[in-house]
C-alpha cells in the first residue's frame, strides 16, 4: 500500500513572510477555506505572539475551519507557547509548532547559546507545549547546516519530551537532494525513538532546490511536507505545494506515496493566492504557470495535436486548467495553424492554405504571438 504524505501548508505563515506581502483577515480566511477545499492536512495560520494580526489569524482560522489541523508557530519560550495555545483553543485539531536553531552558526551568532543550553531550552518548550495540546511539532532551524550527531541528540530528546512531529528545515536552502535525503534517513535510522514521530521536510529555495530536496526527504522517509502555494516565502521562497503534489501524483510509480489533495483545485487556489498577495506567477512556473500547457513550436504542436502525451506529462484538466494551448508564433507549423483556423471556423483547399500560411509567417515574424484577430486579417486580405 502506498505511503500517505501529510501536506502542511504554510502559505499564511512562511508564505506571508514574503517581502511586500500583507494579507487582511478576510483574505486569510478566504485562503484558509480554499486550502481546506484543496485538501491540505495542516494549515500553519501564523505566529500568534508576533502581532495582533497573526494572533487573530490563528484564532479566526481555528474557529472557522473544520476537518483540518490548525497550527501556530512559536519560539521556544513559555510566553510564546501560552499565547499560541490561547489562539488555538477553539481549533478542532490544534498543533503548536515550536523549536529553535541547531546549527553552530545559529547557536553562536543568533541564539548565543551552547548546544547543551539550546537542547535544554527546546526540551522545556516541548514539555510546556504538551500541557496545552497533544500535537506538538518541533522545528530544528537550520538543520541543513547542522552537525549530524547533535541533530540526532536533539531529535531523541524532544521526542522523549513529547514532540509528535519533527521538522527538519533547510532554512537557508543550502543542501542538495542527496544530502537532504541522507539527513532525514540518517535521523530515522540513528535515533532510537524515531518510530514515535513523523518527520517533516521544510525546504527553502535559495539555490532552486526546494522541490527536489523535499521530494528527496520523502524518499528518505519523511511523512510530511511543508509547502506554500506558488512557493511564496522568505527570500527565494519555500517549496511549492503544487510542484510536490503533482510530482508525487505523476510519478507515483517512483515515489509510491499519496496525498489527500484534490489536484483540480491547484490552479484555482494558485490564482487566488497570487491575486490576494500580489505575487505574480512566472509564466513558465511548473504546474500552474500560464505557459505550463502552451505549445509554440511547430514540432511540439504537431506532436501534441496527434497525441497530447508526446509533449505533456500532466493533463491540464488534472490541475484545473481548461486545456492545452496552441500558441501561434513564427516557430509554428502548418498543423498548428490549420488546427487554430479550424477552431475559429475556417477550412481551405491545400492551395489556398499554402498562401495563408505564407502570409501568416510574415505577420508572425513581426509579433511574439499571432492572435485570432490577426488570423482573421490574414484570411481576409
Ligand atoms: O525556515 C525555517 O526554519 C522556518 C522555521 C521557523 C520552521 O520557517
Ligand atoms: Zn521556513
Amino acid at each position: 500500500m502506498s505511503r500517505r504524505i501529510h501536506v502542511f501548508d504554510t502559505t499564511l505563515r512562511d508564505g506571508e513572510q514574503s517581502p511586500g506581502v500583507r494579507l487582511s483577515m478576510p483574505q486569510k480566511l478566504e485562503i484558509g477555506h480554499a486550502l481546506v477545499e484543496l485538501g491540505v492536512d495542516i494549515i500553519e495560520a501564523g505566529f500568534p505572539i508576533s502581532s495582533p494580526g497573526d494572533f487573530e489569524s490563528v484564532q479566526t482560522l481555528s474557529r472557522n475551519l473544520k476537518g483540518v489541523t490548525i497550527c501556530g508557530l512559536t519560539r521556544a519560550r513559555e510566553k510564546d507557547i501560552e499565547v499560541a495555545a490561547d489562539a488555538l483553543k477553539d481549533a478542532e485539531r490544534p498543533r503548536i509548532h515550536t523549536g529553535l536553531g541547531v546549527s553552530d552558526n545559529h547557536l553562536e551568532h543568533k541564539l548565543r547559546m551552547t548546544r547543551e543550553q539550546a537542547l535544554e531550552v527546546g526540551v522545556s518548550a516541548v514539555r510546556h507545549a504538551r500541557k496545552f495540546v497533544d500535537d506538538v511539532e518541533y522545528f530544528m532551524e537550520d538543520s541543513g547546516r547542522a552537525d549530524r550527531d547533535y541533530v540526532y541528540k536533539v531529535v531523541e530528546s524532544v521526542i522523549a519530551a513529547g514532540a509528535t512531529v519533527i521538522n527538519v528545515p533547510d532554512t537557508t536552502g543550502y543542501t542538495y537532494p542527496e544530502e537532504y535525503r541522507s539527513l532525514i534517513q540518517g535521523i530515522i535510522e540513528n535515533v532510537p525513538n524515531s518510530d514515535r514521530a513523523i518527520f517533516s521536510c521544510h525546504c527553502h529555495n535559495d539555490l532552486g532546490m526546494a522541490t527536489a530536496n523535499t521530494l528527496a526527504g520523502v524518499l528518505g522517509g519523511a511523512g510530511q511536507v511543508e509547502v506554500t502555494i506558488n512557493g511564496i516565502g522568505e527570500r527565494a521562497g519555500n517549496t511549492s505545494l503544487e510542484e510536490v503534489v503533482m510530482s508525487l501524483h505523476i510519478r507515483k510509480d517512483y515515489f509510491d506515496c499519496e496525498t489527500r489533495i484534490s489536484t483540480q483545485r491547484l490552479l484555482p487556489t494558485s490564482l487566488l493566492v497570487s491575486r490576494l498577495t500580489g505575487m505574480v506567477i512566472q509564466r513558465n512556473k511548473a504546474v500552474v504557470g500560464a505557459n505550463a500547457y502552451a505549445h509554440s513550436s511547430g514540432i511540439h504542436q504537431d506532436g501534441v495535436l496527434k497525441e497530447r502525451s508526446t509533449y505533456e506529462i500532466i493533463d491540464p484538466h488534472l490541475v484545473g486548467a481548461e486545456k492545452s494551448e496552441i500558441v501561434l508564433t513564427a516557430r509554428s507549423g502548418r498543423h498548428g495553424l490549420k488546427h487554430r483556423l479550424a477552431e475559429i471556423g475556417f477550412s481551405f483547399t491545400d492551395e489556398r492554405f499554402e498562401a495563408i500560411y505564407a502570409a501568416f509567417l510574415k505577420v508572425a515574424d513581426t509579433k511574439s504571438e499571432v492572435t485570432d484577430a490577426d488570423l482573421r486579417e490574414v484570411v481576409n486580405s
